[in-house]
């Protein structure tokens, strides 16, 4: 894209951290909704994609599962996200996944805001958070360093403005662009059959704007859009960069790390989705013969 093609866009935010020291609770309080509550076994089986408006500025927020099963999804999350939020619980301190959060954030060179939570537990120890941060390179900018630490309660809902402000102050950092006048591409954070709407994905647009009656390609999988849902569960006439949104009308489930790609001719999505099938095919019959 040239230069004068590009426009700002909003910042794509993704919520890390160990199991249970407060992602979605987070999420909740600045959303003022209740997921967490409504988890089954209070633990995230999926990657969770919001839009957020503050003062009528976007975040998109992905929430990501803290469970070690997860290690694939999150180095997903972590390759299209431009901000990170590691929260750490106070009252537990760093842990593996803060720490393997922490390696998917060095190696895609994405920046790292700590939201140190659950400051209102009597156990709570939030310097001790930042002390156990340094030893594995996350330093506080009031130490010297370039992070930014902000105390929170997810669950008496302190700091979240200041949260908030953080995020904007560090997305503002990385002069997010885009061009949104082509044809649309991005990721896939999500996908899954649903029993009424079929094969649904949810894409995170990264380019150009998408659209109802588009022609696409996700993985191995194509169609026309039949409908674009957002994360309020309304029907959008289009999704422009930083937008996640969900695809209906694909031909099979695309796999969560997938690219999707509009095409102006259908029939271009149908060849490479069945050629990318084919070769996996063959592939997997090799694997097989050996
Ligand atoms: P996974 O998705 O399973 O990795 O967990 P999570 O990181 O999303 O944590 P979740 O929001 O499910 O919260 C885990 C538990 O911590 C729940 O019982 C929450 O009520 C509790 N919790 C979250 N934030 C706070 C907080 O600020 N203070 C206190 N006291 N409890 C909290
Ligand atoms: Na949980
Ligand atoms: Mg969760």
């Amino acid at each position: 894209d040239k230069e004068e093609d590009l426009k700002p866009r909003p910042p794509v935010v993704t919520v890390m951290g160990h199991v249970d020291h407060g992602k979605t609770s987070l999420l909740d309080a600045i959303r003022h909704t209740g997921v967490a509550s409504g988890e089954a076994g209070g633990i995230t089986q999926h990657i969770g994609a919001s839009v957020v408006d503050i003062n009528g500025r976007q975040i998109t927020f992905i929430d990501t599962p803290g469970h070690e099963a997860f290690t694939a999804m999150r180095a997903r999350g972590a390759q299209v996200t431009d901000v990170i939020v590691l929260v750490v619980a106070a009252d537990d301190g760093v842990m593996p996944q803060t720490i393997e959060a922490i390696n998917h954030a060095k190696a895609a060179n994405v920046p790292i805001v700590v939201a140190v939570n659950k400051i209102d537990k009597p156990g709570a120890q939030p310097d001790r958070v930042r002390q156990e941060l340094v030893e594995h390179g996350v330093i506080p900018e009031e130490w010297g360093g370039s992070n930014m630490f902000v105390n929170v309660s997810a669950k008496q809902k302190l700091g979240i403005d200041d949260l908030l402000e953080t995020i904007i102050l560090q997305a503002d950092v990385l002069e997010l662009k885009a061009n949104p006048d082509a044809l649309a591409s991005g990721f896939v954070i999500e996908a899954n059959l649903d029993k009424g709407r079929g094969p649904v994905a949810t894409v995170l647009v990264q380019r150009g704007t998408l659209k109802p009656g588009d022609s696409v390609v996700a993985g191995e999988s194509y169609g026309r859009v039949r409908a674009l849902i957002d994360p309020r569960g309304n029907h959008a006439k289009q999704a422009t960069p930083s937008d996640p949104v969900e695809i209906l009308g694909l031909s099979s489930v695309p796999t969560a790390g997938d690219e999707f790609r509009v095409f102006e001719d259908e029939r271009d999505a149908r060849k490479l989705a069945e050629e990318r099938a084919m070769r996996a095919r063959l592939k997997e019959q090799q694997t097989k013969s050996h």
